[in-house]
């Protein structure tokens, strides 16, 4: 099998990886790692180019890439994270951003109501389109009279493949959210997709909600969603708002994935942290659950599973970083996951 591609990063990234590289290691599945260290901001500064062609051909050979994190103060044009992150999405058209987010342990809801605190759902965010497609531009740039336009793109192809990724998911039901009453064209476009596509799925209840409404709902009672499916920007936000729910950016995980070529690329949603890096206080559940995600789309689901029980294990008995109760650093609460498989 082709070896893993491990983008460590900037920030926190490449701690945290070490940790999720350790657990997967610990398996004794005989995966094998190509890391790619110098893709970072480091390199960014130095050559203007972090990730080159011939860094996106290996990650193209090798299919999965298992990522830390890019972002550094000292870089300020968004031109280096979209020539990473946002082009290998692109480069390996990564249509789905799947973002599962599940209590590990109660004590880390924000929520007051206890019943209402046990979320187990999937936000499944289209992940090459929408506001993120990176057309538009600008007139009359720095004057008073500056105009500003970032179009909002939306295919046929790309909402019925993201839609029907999302069916192949649900255990119970799919709900889509749009803002089809305010954004008009595209918003009819996913609306008719969607009838199409659930139409196709009479097993699987489905909802329709505008996105503030999800938001509301998803505050209120989380606990009522299974998988949510939605465009690039509101899959950005709204699975942000699920991480908070299930403890804090420092557990959520994520599996960017074209479920037609295999490939995959598999991250922590916290991005790179800068204040924690290098002092061993970074909590590397989000890396190690997202190492969990790879495996399973490489078709390890059972030990896939083990890496999620030993997180949840580790958790639970408080053997884990101060930002979700524990008092361990990096490398111990790594260790005390690998000690629970
Ligand atoms: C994420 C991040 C990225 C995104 C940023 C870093 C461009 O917030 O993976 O959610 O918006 O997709
Ligand atoms: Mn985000």
């Amino acid at each position: 099998m082709e070896p893993i591609v491990v983008i460590p990063g900037d920030g926190v990234g490449p701690e945290v990886t070490e940790e999720a590289v350790r657990t997967l290691d610990a398996l004794g599945l005989g995966l094998r790692f190509d890391v790619l260290d110098h893709v970072n901001a480091n390199t960014f500064l130095q050559t203007g180019v972090a990730l080159g062609d011939d860094d996106v051909e290996r990650v193209r050979k090798a299919g999965s890439v298992l990522f830390g994190a890019v972002g550094d103060a000292r870089v300020e044009t968004p031109e280096y994270g979209a020539g990473v992150l946002l082009r290998l999405r692109r480069e390996l058209d990564l249509y789905v951003n799947h973002r599962p987010a599940f209590l590990l342990d109660d004590r880390l809801s924000p929520l007051r109501e206890k019943r209402h605190r046990p979320l187990d759902c999937v936000i499944v965010r289209e992940n090459t389109e929408g506001l993120y497609a990176g057309i538009g531009g600008t007139l009359r740039g720095g004057t008073s009279d500056e105009v500003a336009v970032d179009q909002e793109i939306t295919t046929r192809l790309g909402v019925q493949r993201v839609l029907r990724y999302a069916f192949t998911v649900a255990s119970r039901e799919v709900c889509m959210v749009d803002k089809s009453n305010a954004v008009p064209f595209g918003g009819q476009l996913w609306t008719r997709c969607w009838r199409e596509v659930a139409a196709r799925h009479p097993g699987t209840s489905t909802r329709h909600l505008y996105v503030d409404a999800a938001a509301m709902l998803l505050v209120a009672d989380p606990t009522q969603f299974d998988v949510i499916v939605t465009n690039n920007s509101y899959g950005d936000i709204l699975s942000d708002l699920t991480a908070a729910l299930a403890g804090g950016p420092g557990v959520a995980a994520s599996a960017n994935i074209n479920p037609d070529t295999g490939a995959g690329l598999f991250e922590p949603v916290h991005g790179s942290a800068t204040a924690l890096a290098g002092h061993d206080k970074a909590n590397p559940v989000a890396a190690i659950l997202s190492a969990s995600l790879l495996i399973e789309h490489r078709g390890h689901r059972e030990e896939a599973a083990g890496v999620r029980r030993a997180v949840r294990a580790a958790v639970a008995a408080r053997r884990c970083t101060p930002d979700i109760g524990g008092v361990l650093g990096t490398r111990d609460a790594g260790r005390a996951i690998r000690a629970e498989l």
